[in-house]
């Protein structure tokens, strides 16, 4: 999955490097969506403090404690309760993936391979009965220090279609988060890898026009008074005098929503795997 594949004893021996450790916590479920489409796994993510999606855990400082003893400290303040996590719960440790260099001086956490203070993530994964799933969802909203901070909420990976599924791919994940799920959903054979094929060749296709898709939002800004036509005045005279330049910016709400409608989101892009599930048919082979 990643390069810099390190062992445990390795990792731990490195000088000047930091450590974080993250989990995914996943189940077995009965649970039909719509009453008839099978849910198969329930897998916990989480929405970022940045915006990003990732895995539950945080940094850990094995000068002061174990890996795992650190796991489950951040848990407890990101879960709201105890999800003991042990060494054979450990799939992987690796060097961060360098930041893209428009994140890396917002970020504090310096993951290139080349800098001074290298990161070193430890990746578990831990199989739970699904009544626990639903107490840590529980407890992730109503006793976790960090819910609404550092946490903006936990969320399942649906993984009943191709075409749901590429969608969740679609978003932005932290580090290399996309590449743990995608790898762990295919080892642990939680998704089969022809639907994990369908769903990243459709999240492709996804990317490929969503800068359609995020024109057509910035031009929303023009009409609040910010961007390239916007911009030569200040946003406080922007509605009172809007040049001619300004053509996009004075479009109807009912045309600018029709600007965001991309490709992406028309049938076109529909799989056979998400076609049979909305007529009731069999969703996909995984699994
Ligand atoms: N792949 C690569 N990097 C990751 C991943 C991942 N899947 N998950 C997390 N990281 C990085 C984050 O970018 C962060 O730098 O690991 C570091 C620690 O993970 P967090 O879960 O963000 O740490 P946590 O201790 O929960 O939160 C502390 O406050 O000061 C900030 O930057 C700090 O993001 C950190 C947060
Ligand atoms: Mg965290």
């Amino acid at each position: 999955m990643a390069s810099g594949l390190l062992s445990r004893a390795e990792a731990l021996a490195l000088p000047g490097v930091r450590h974080a450790c993250h989990v995914m916590l996943y189940s077995d479920t009965d649970a039909k969506l719509f009453g008839r489409i099978p849910f198969r796994h329930v897998v916990l993510m989480q929405m970022r403090f940045d915006g990003l999606l990732g895995f539950s855990g945080g940094l850990v400082d094995p000068s002061e404690e174990t890996l795992e003893e650190g796991l489950g400290r951040e848990l407890l303040e990101e879960l709201g309760l105890a999800v003991p996590v042990s060494a054979e719960d450990l799939v992987e440790s690796c060097f961060a993936p360098a930041l893209p260099p428009s994140s890396s001086s917002s970020s504090s956490s310096s993951s290139s391979s080349s800098s001074p203070s290298r990161l070193v993530l430890h990746f578990y994964v831990k199989k739970m009965e699904e009544a626990q799933i639903r107490e840590v969802e529980k407890a992730a909203v109503c006793t976790a220090a960090d819910h609404g901070l550092e946490v903006m909420g936990m969320l399942r990976v649906p993984l009943y279609g191709a075409k749901s599924l590429s969608s969740f791919l679609s978003h932005s994940f932290i580090g290399n988060a996309r590449g743990q799920l995608v790898s762990s959903l295919l080892r642990l054979q939680l998704v089969s890898p022809k639907m994990m094929h369908q769903a990243l060749t459709l999240s492709l296709q996804v990317h490929a026009s969503s800068g359609t898709d995020l024109r057509g939002a910035l031009a929303l800004t023009e009409k609040h008074g910010w961007g390239a036509s916007a911009s030569r005045r200040s946003p406080a005279d922007a509605s009172a005098r809007r040049s001619p330049a300004d053509a996009s910016a004075r479009r109807s709400p009912a045309d600018a929503s029709a600007s965001w409608r991309s490709p992406a989101n028309a049938s076109d892009l529909q799989s056979p795997a998400d076609d049979s599930a909305s007529r009731g048919g069999p969703v996909d082979d995984s699994a």
